[in-house]
């Protein structure tokens, strides 16, 4: 990818809106549209040029919206498509782009296309489902088709009393599996995306596009998974990926829908290997702009134990794995960047110090995030560095994963501390809790009561504070966002890894023609002294950014030994020392 080949979403940062969580208007305790117009205010300051919009789909909200009832209307809850048109229009007259986030791996089983087709095999809509007739000798309800466990715990097959047969769902039951194979459900979904393209849109965020193909056997059943674990039930992710359709219906929807407009789109893609992600993205024959890889995501948690098994990150891990999608994207595609979201613990209580360093470690995350190679995301909260909350008990929890985990794990015998440690260390709610505005009750997110309780740290941490101090961590992820649009190097640079065995310090360089950034990053409490290779020594270096006082001269020279103070982060800017020009 070269300057050539800039698409408007290369240098632009992504802010997400859970929109549950971010403002309420009207005082129930949920925040809605007219809360996010009236905050835009913050956007603007930040510098984000996109939004991107967790669902506002009408939906019974067993998945807080993944499960969606009405894909062409608003959840009343959140508003009206009045109040949705009303945000496109204040968002674009401030040159803000919006993203919706499209979930057609499933719908919600209130959707009249399931509630409906489920009553018969003739029905039309039966067909835009996938249904499996009992395994075995054994009848039903006990007999499901396949050995496949659900991500929210269980069987992924529910048995249908008025079909006599199960249908498939990869997440709860209230998300019944859309059957892709299906040519009018394609075109449905191609409709959607048209509904929301005529009203403004500007792309998708696409849920869990990477399941949409199922791995259907020439018998025409989708086969078990691997036994790995005890019980009746076996993870079939790995199984179910990226499938071998996949690339048909994502070419489909480009040539049907998406290569008619300018649009960002990035789809959510777990399991995705960095050749997966390639063809996913390959902007000749691929379908996608970017996706979101998980690889960084499961580093702490043991081996094929799924994500309650802790295990605490090895930074090298981290920087291997960053490493390896910024080779194999460089050049031919363009990687999402990103450390949070809606389903992620907050970064800085999971990676950073959420204690005495919280600042420093904020703005070190986001430091060796942002300048990376790729477009960045940035999760509401994030920005003012909100940390995890403080669940104390499975009572405080509002997520279904969490709480059917929680079930799952004590009737298996597991100590309820046990799990709740796991789930204060991992579960979505720590994401979820309502953006903190000022110091004012619920933290200026509601007058009524939240649905979920605020994390107790309001008080010191919210927009109005961190607006106010300009050492904040708000201010440098402004800087960061600011920065990277002055600088070819910071768009096109190929990034190479330095101290690639480090413990605790993360350097690199990104590459471009003679001009380099240089990125050090010291993953801990500790001062870390290190040296860096000749290709480090960078010539008329100045220093962009930093998260503690410049020390001596500035950093106008950049030595051969280095020292970082605790949780310290700096980049560089300079020219090759030496007359080596890398290419591009
Ligand atoms: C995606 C969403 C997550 C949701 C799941 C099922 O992973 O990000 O929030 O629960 O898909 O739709
Ligand atoms: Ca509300």
């Amino acid at each position: 990818m070269n300057p050539p080949d800039q698409r408007w979403w290369h240098d632009q940062v992504v802010y997400q809106i859970y929109p549950r969580s971010f403002a309420d208007s009207n005082g129930d305790g949920i925040g809605d549209l007219p809360g996010i117009l009236a905050r835009l205010d913050h956007l603007v300051a930040l510098g984000v040029g996109v939004v991107w919009l967790s669902p506002v789909y009408r939906s019974p909200m067993a998945d807080n919206g993944y499960d969606i009832s009405d894909y062409r209307d608003i959840a009343p809850e959140f508003g009206t498509l009045a109040d949705f048109d009303a945000l496109v229009a204040a968002l674009h007259a401030r040159g803000i782009r919006l993203v919706m986030d499209l979930v057609v791996n499933h719908c919600s089983d209130q959707h009249p296309w399931f509630a409906q087709g489920r009553q018969s095999r003739d029905h039309p809509w039966h067909g835009y489902f996938i249904w499996g007739e009992p395994a075995g000798d054994g009848g039903p309800p006990n007999h499901p088709p396949n050995n496949w466990e659900a991500c929210f715990n269980g069987p992924a097959w529910t048995f249908n009393p008025p079909t006599g047969d199960y249908f498939l769902h990869l997440f709860s039951p209230q998300q019944p599996d859309l059957d892709w194979r299906c040519p009018a459900l394609r075109a449905e979904v191609h409709n959607i995306q048209r509904f929301w393209l005529a009203r403004g849109v500007d792309g998708f965020r696409m849920d869990v596009i990477n399941l949409i193909a199922k791995p259907w056997g020439d018998d025409g059943r989708l086969p078990d998974a691997p036994v790995v674990q005890p019980g009746p039930v076996q993870p079939a992710f790995a199984l179910v990926v990226h499938g071998p359709q996949l690339m048909a219906y994502l070419r489909e929807m480009r040539a049907e829908v998406l290569s008619h407009h300018d649009l960002l789109t990035v789809g959510e893609a777990p399991l995705a290997t960095p050749a997966q992600g390639r063809e996913i993205i390959d902007p000749d024959t691929g379908a996608l702009g970017m996706l979101f890889q998980f690889e960084h995501m499961d580093l702490d948690c043991q081996p094929g134990g799924g994500k309650w098994a802790l295990k605490p990150l090895h930074l090298p891990d981290l920087k291997a794995s960053m490493q390896r999608w910024q080779d194999a994207l460089h050049g031919r595609g363009w990687n999402s960047l990103y450390l949070g979201n809606h389903d992620q613990p907050r970064v800085v209580s999971r990676w950073g110090d959420d204690g005495r360093w919280r600042v420093h470690s904020a703005k070190l995350l986001a430091t060796w995030l942002h300048g990376q190679q790729g477009t960045p995301y940035i999760y509401q909260g994030e920005e003012l560095g909100m940390s995890n909350t403080p669940l104390a008990s499975i009572d405080d929890c509002r997520d279904i994963e969490s709480i059917n985990h929680f079930r799952a794990a004590v009737q298996r015998g597991q100590a309820p501390a046990e799990v709740m440690r796991s789930i204060r260390a991992k579960g979505r709610d720590n994401a979820r809790t309502p953006m903190a505005w000022d110091a004012s009750a619920h933290g200026g997110f509601s007058t009524g009561t939240p649905w979920l309780a605020s994390n107790p740290n309001f008080t010191d941490i919210n927009a109005a504070q961190a607006r106010a101090d300009g050492d904040s961590v708000f201010h440098h992820y402004r800087q960061l966002i600011a920065l990277r649009r002055l600088h070819p190097v910071w768009l096109w640079g190929r990034t190479v890894q330095l101290l690639a065995e480090h413990e605790q310090v993360a350097a690199y360089l990104r590459v471009w023609q003679d001009r380099r950034l240089l990125v050090l990053c010291n993953f801990s409490a500790e001062h870390q002294c290190f040296d860096l290779p000749a290709e480090a020594v960078l010539q008329a270096p100045t220093l962009l950014l930093g998260n503690w006082p410049a020390e001596g001269d500035g950093g106008a020279s950049v030595p051969a030994h280095w020292r970082l103070r605790p949780w310290e982060a700096r980049i560089y800017l300079g020219c090759a020392a030496r007359d080596t020009t890398a290419g591009p």
